[in-house]
């Protein structure tokens, strides 16, 4: 697979083509960023950790019948991905409140919800992102119904599959963002990445954060965060 011209640069990848015109090669960086880019940080070595987490996982959730842009993993920090084009909502999956959910309704952070719920947001960084309905993301054009309804399908499957994976692990899934994308058939698979950038993850026993909210909130101790969360997956996947 020979990479070629950049396609793209995100706040934590680069994007590249590929001889063939359905493979794309992520790069995952060290970069960080918070608040819309507002916040700007680095974090060593959190570009290994994230490609080799997100795609342990996704590899696991392919065996659960999630379907994913995951193809092969070409070195410490590169990936090779069916090329898709992103359906532009972030999907949040929340089992405790935390985070925006908390600020937006008033409540502590660490309630355990009956049941998980999921909610989307326009992903558009110049209007910050903003949350939706799926009427609105129907009426948007952003996605059709049948595309919205298969999404909550695979995102509520990923939720059990993560969150029975990291109780194993000793660390309590609160929450997680997905997103997805549309392969040149238009099939609908998980895209992006999964890890503690885009999931919030707290040790089961301490309730000690493990993840990205430690550089958001100047908490110290990210990368060390980053490296348990990784130490711990590894040893039980
Ligand atoms: P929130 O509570 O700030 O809405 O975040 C919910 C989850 O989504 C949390 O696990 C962090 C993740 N997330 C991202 O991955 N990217 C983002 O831009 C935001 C705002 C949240």
């Amino acid at each position: 697979m020979i990479k070629k011209e950049q396609l793209y640069e995100g706040k934590a990848k680069k994007v590249f083509k590929t001889d063939d015109k359905e493979r794309l090669i992520v790069e995952y960086k060290d970069d960080a960023t918070a608040f819309n880019g507002l916040k700007k940080g680095t974090i060593a070595g959190k570009g290994i950790i994230n490609n080799k987490m997100s795609n342990l996982l996704m590899q696991r959730l392919e065996k659960f019948g999630v379907p994913t842009h995951f193809v092969k993993e070409l070195s410490d920090r590169e990936t090779l991905v069916k090329r898709v084009s992103i359906v532009p909502l972030e999907v949040i999956v929340r089992n405790i409140s935390a985070g925006s959910f908390s600020k937006k309704y008033g409540v502590e952070e660490g309630i355990v919800f009956k049941k998980p719920t999921i909610e989307f947001s326009y992903k558009n960084d110049s209007l910050a992102d903003p949350l939706l309905n799926e009427d609105h993301a129907i009426a948007l054009g952003l996605a059709t119904a049948e595309e919205i309804e298969l999404i909550k399908k695979y995102s509520f499957k990923i939720n059990d599959v993560l969150k029975a994976f990291w109780l194993e692990c000793g660390i309590t899934l609160v929450d997680f963002k997905l997103e997805f994308g549309k392969l040149f058939d238009g099939t609908i698979v998980l895209a992006d990445e999964i890890s503690p950038d885009t999931c919030r993850l707290w040790d089961t026993k301490t309730g000690e954060k493990l993840d990205k909210d430690r550089f958001r909130r100047d908490l110290g101790g990210v990368e060390g965060a980053y490296a348990e969360v990784m130490k711990r997956l590894t040893a039980h996947i």
